[in-house]
């Protein structure tokens, strides 16, 4: 029988995940675990517990104790927060990392999935076209740690046979739970102010260009790469996916095609120094002949769908 535990599974991702893998496997399938305890009860009514993975005897305990045979490992501190706090994201990043895959390795779970990030390149990694195995020198401390997840996960894959993978997800595009303080942010933040008629200051210049994914791509990517067959995977974590490249210019246009009276003005803060580090456009294709990565949302698409689903949200539709 399947046990699926997931860490950080309040944040933007983990609250969307926990609803597909609760559908798919049943909701006494799933724990869901995070630092903080839930401000709503989720929807799918699925077993909560606190779980603060930085604390490796809890991580074990609750490991042993559920019968846990997979694991998301999702907590984390992002990119904009972490430059804030360097050190609790080291604490989180590394140390909660290290105790997870530790605890994985040594209990006998099947699969591990982390997510890593674009984060993970820096100033010397190409902007274009960036292939997964490539200059990895990032200079934020979020950077730092996903790299050390990355170099961690090969070393437990080859030393111990711990069978851990992820892809290196680019900014997140998604309405139900605010994305908690990374770099990418302004997309979805974006989407709120035009809905409610408000002018966004946006934090990036308007031609800083990022790769994105929207959350229902992202998803669906995640659950393919942990249906994969092993012997198909060629990497651990290092799987670049995105589905598409804008900057807030082209967004604010395109956002402004559906909100006539929107309206953005430009004051770039410390995030756009993180932003300027990080490639334009990624190479995928590893990623779609290992285990069939091959995103549906169109930009446009994700756009038209943002606007409806968040006019939804704040109750304007
Ligand atoms: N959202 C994105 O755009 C994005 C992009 C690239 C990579 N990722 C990766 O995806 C994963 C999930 O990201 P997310 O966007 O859901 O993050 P998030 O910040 O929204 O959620 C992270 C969760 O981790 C929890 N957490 C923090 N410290 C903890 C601790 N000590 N113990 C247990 N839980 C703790 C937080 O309470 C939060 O609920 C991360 O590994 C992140 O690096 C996300």
């Amino acid at each position: 029988m399947v046990k699926i535990l997931i860490t950080g599974s309040l944040g933007q991702i983990g609250s969307e995940l926990v609803t597909i893998l609760a559908k798919r496997f049943g909701k006494s399938s799933i724990l869901m675990t995070d630092v903080k305890e839930p401000a709503v009860k989720n929807s799918e009514d699925v077993e909560f517990s606190i779980l603060d993975v930085t604390n490796a005897d809890s991580v074990r305990s609750i490991v042993r104790e559920n019968g846990i045979t997979d694991i998301f490992h999702l907590a984390s501190i992002l990119s904009a927060a972490g430059e804030k706090n360097p050190q609790k994201a080291f604490a989180v990043n590394s140390t909660g990392t290290f105790n997870v895959i530790d605890a994985a390795s040594s209990l006998g779970i099947n699969r591990l999935i982390i997510p890593s990030t674009i984060g993970v390149f820096g100033p010397e990694t190409p902007r274009d076209n960036v292939p997964d195995i490539t200059i990895t020198r990032p200079t934020t401390m979020y950077g730092i740690t996903k790299v050390s997840a990355e170099l961690l996960s090969s070393y437990y894959h080859d030393r111990f046979g711990l069978d851990v993978r992820g892809v290196r997800y680019p900014g997140i595009i998604s309405y139900l739970t605010p994305p908690s303080a990374g770099t990418t942010d302004y997309a979805v933040d974006m989407f709120y102010h035009a809905v409610k008629h408000q002018e966004y200051t946006c934090y990036l210049s308007p031609e800083t260009t990022l790769p994105m994914m929207y959350m229902p791509d992202a998803l669906k990517s995640l659950l393919r790469l942990f249906d994969a067959p092993a012997s198909s995977l060629k990497h651990r974590l290092e799987y670049n996916i995105s589905s598409f490249s804008f900057n807030p210019q082209e967004l604010y246009g395109e956002i402004k095609r559906h909100v006539l009276d929107f309206r953005v003005r430009y004051e770039p803060d410390f995030r756009e120094e993180i932003a300027k580090n990080w490639p334009r456009t990624l190479d995928t294709s590893e990623a779609a002949k290992d285990w069939g990565f091959s995103p549906e949302y169109s930009f446009k698409e994700t756009v038209s769908d943002m606007i409806v689903n968040v006019r939804k949200i704040l109750d304007l539709a």
